[in-house]
């Protein structure tokens, strides 16, 4: 019999190996890792496996209860049968983004990587939560979403929880004010036209609009929108400590059913995307999550200079989706 709450890591590199590690240090759940073998010299190794026994130790260090599995597979889809039993499953596998690529650069290899791994979802996890990490995030969540056929309660992409935890630093930083007193929120596309909401931003209450000047925050969204960049450019490959630490609230909030209200990529229809103004696409924006994963939609206000910046984030999502909807569609006539 199944005590815990299983949540399986498809590509345990930099962010699904923290991902594995924050979720294993919390205690809340097991955790099984899955990804591909990588030559050593003449040897074929199994990093996975390592990595999930090194965790394993890690917890017992710590005394913290918890099981973490690792599982090889293969780019072809074999060894995936250990996702049976998964409440939630993490996809981090794919290509991160080098110095001087857009996260569009990544889409073609990506898609079809996740393709293979969303096969095995439906196969061997019909049941499970979601969360889809890879970038580029709306399109790959979009992507998946089309091929799992579940509802879209249970499909979801990580950024906007990322992106206003980047909003919060920047602001904290700047007020000198704890960002446990801040509320941050970003929505739309994960790229360069995301909006961070400046009306219903506050630090301890007090709207953000009256706490900093108008061009101060100005620069805090510019940075926001680029912070993924900044990273890259720093580290020479893309951030993961604090994308894991998002992927564990969205996990955490579903897990404990909590009723967080987080910004997620999720798919719009019907009233809410009406309201949105963003038919049939993935994008990012305000979530009730809990033990069913999207439980709600908010229909969060925006002033007029945000509806407009909130547009072009849309359409940003959108330019490339015809170009998914091809790749779509080539996969499903082999
Ligand atoms: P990484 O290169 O460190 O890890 C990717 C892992 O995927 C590797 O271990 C690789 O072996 C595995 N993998 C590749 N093909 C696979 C396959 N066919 N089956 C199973 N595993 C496979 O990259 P990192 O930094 O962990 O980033 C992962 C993805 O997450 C990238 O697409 C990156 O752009 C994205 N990302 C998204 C964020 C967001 O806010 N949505 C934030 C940070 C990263
Ligand atoms: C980030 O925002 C590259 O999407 C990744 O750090």
């Amino acid at each position: 019999m199944k005590f815990r709450k299983v949540v399986s890591v498809v590509g345990a590199g930099n962010v699904g190996e923290h991902t594995a590690s924050l979720l294993a240090l919390r205690g809340l759940v097991d955790v099984r890792m899955f990804d591909l073998p990588r030559k050593d010299g003449e040897r074929l190794i199994e990093p996975v496996k390592g990595k999930a026994l090194d965790i394993q130790q890690m917890l017992s260090a710590l005394n913290i209860e918890g099981k973490v599995e690792g599982y090889t597979v293969t780019p072809e889809g074999e060894g995936y049968e250990a996702l049976k039993g998964s409440d939630i499953v993490v996809i981090t596998a794919g290509f991160p983004r080098r110095p001087g690529m857009s996260r569009e650069d990544l889409l073609d290899r990506n898609i079809s990587i996740l393709s293979v791994i969303a096969g095995k979802i439906r196969e061997y996890a019909p049941e499970a939560i979601v969360i889809v990490v890879t970038n580029p995030v709306d399109l790959m969540t979009y992507a998946v979403y089309r091929i799992l056929g579940f509802e879209r309660n249970r499909v979801m992409g990580m950024a906007g929880v990322l992106d206003s935890a980047r909003f919060k630093t920047f602001i904290s930083k700047e007020t000198r004010i704890s960002p446990m007193d801040i509320h941050a929120y970003v929505i739309g596309g994960h790229g360069d036209e995301m909006v961070p909401l400046i009306s219903i931003s506050n630090v301890g209450g007090i709207p953000l609009k009256d706490m900093l000047p108008r061009e101060r925050i100005q620069e805090l969204i510019k940075r926001t929108q680029f912070g993924g960049g900044e990273i890259v450019d720093l580290m020479g490959t893309s951030a993961y400590h604090a994308p894991a630490a998002s992927i564990v609230e969205m996990v955490e909030a579903i897990v404990t059913d909590n009723k967080r209200i987080l910004p997620c990529s999720v798919y719009l229809e019907g009233e809410v995307a009406r309201y949105y103004e963003a038919e049939s696409i993935c994008v990012g924006v305000p979530v009730k999550l809990g033990n069913n994963g999207v439980e709600e939609i908010i229909k969060i206000p925006m002033i007029e200079e945000e509806r407009e910046m909130w547009k072009r984030s849309v359409t940003s999502v959108k330019k490339n989706l015809t170009f998914v909807e091809e790749l779509l569609n080539a996969r499903s006539a082999l």
